[in-house]
């Protein structure tokens, strides 16, 4: 296991459960869970596969009884899952907190769709609370446009006042936020990495400024990343070196990693995968060296 830490915001480099471990009991404000799906899908060689629907269900009750230990008594859990597993979670959850939305997250195809049947194009998640008289739920920091009365200048007569209705509401349960794509600013190299406005609206709307928030499958510490825009702690967990190189330059705990510089690397449409400065041009040659990173970035690990 290794840990990493800068301001308030920690990477650990472990399974789950070891990770989970290292955490205080009831120390947690707000817990976001995205695990692999059991899909089948590759996550830098660590195939997401279990040996049956069973074995994969009994090894998520586990880590989601460890993650209820370690949130506070008013604290929050996000659960993602795959659409086909995620009924059983629902039912396991439901006897352990209350389950106060099942969110629906969707978008638009990526070009290939199913042409034999109806294609997947949402996620649930699960947003529960431990106690459903007291939790954090920010309303007025992720009001949306409402599309319907007010745009239309429509006069609510319904109200004692008759006044026209609310420009703004509390979003409902249908997120449609799109996938993080190739060409976003945003894209790590992570076949599952959740886009920045899904944790915001997550983050904003259960957590406060000082909080702790929790991840423990990080993947692209999309989850920390957020957390660190607005003022929270942050704890990570992801098993894989690879996706903790990201983490660890997405929040700024290091600029080096084992002697290598941790750069975003260059789309293909950029031009290559190092970032290259022109130091000299003359005799038909050009003599490049690597970007520098800002001094703030500047720490190995
Ligand atoms: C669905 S992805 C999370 C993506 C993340 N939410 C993001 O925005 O990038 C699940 C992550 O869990 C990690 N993982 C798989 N098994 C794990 C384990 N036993 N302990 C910790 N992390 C694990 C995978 O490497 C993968 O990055």
């Amino acid at each position: 296991m290794q840990v990493y830490e800068r301001d308030h915001h920690k990477i650990i480099q472990a399974d789950v459960f070891e990770g989970l471990r290292t955490i205080s009991d009831q120390s947690i404000d707000l817990i976001f869970c995205d695990p692999p799906y059991n899909i089948g899908k590759n996550f830098h060689g660590r195939k997401d596969q279990w040996e049956s629907d069973d074995a994969y269900l009994a090894w998520c009750y586990q880590w989601i009884d460890q993650c209820l230990a370690k949130l506070k008594p008013y604290g929050t859990l996000y659960v993602m899952a795959a659409t086909q597993n995620m009924p059983y979670l629902d039912l396991y959850l439901r006897r352990k907190m209350t389950i106060l939305s099942r969110i629906v997250w969707c978008y638009d195809s990526s070009g290939v769709q199913a042409k034999n049947y109806f294609g997947s194009l949402y996620e649930p998640i699960l947003h529960c609370v431990k106690d459903k008289n007291n939790y954090t739920f920010n309303a007025q920091d992720i009001l949306v446009e409402a599309r319907t009365g007010a745009v239309r200048k429509l006069i609510d007569y319904r109200k004692s006042i008759p006044t026209t209705y609310n420009s703004q509401k509390v979003p409902g349960n249908v997120w449609q936020i799109p996938r993080v794509r190739y060409r976003m600013p945003e894209y790590e190299e992570h076949p599952t990495q959740k886009p920045i406005a899904l944790l915001e609206r997550i983050i904003l709307a259960s957590s406060n400024v000082n909080d702790t928030v929790l991840d423990p499958f990080s993947g692209t510490f999309t989850t920390s990343f957020v957390a660190k825009q607005y003022g929270r702690k942050s704890i990570g967990i992801e098993i894989e070196e690879s996706y903790v190189k990201i983490g660890l330059r997405r929040l700024e705990i290091c600029s080096e990693y084992q002697g290598e510089r941790l750069s975003k690397p260059l789309k293909k449409y950029e031009g290559g995968y190092k970032q290259l400065t022109l130091l000299e041009e003359g005799n038909g040659t050009s003599l490049y060296k690597e970007a520098a990173l800002p001094i703030s970035m500047q720490s190995m690990c």
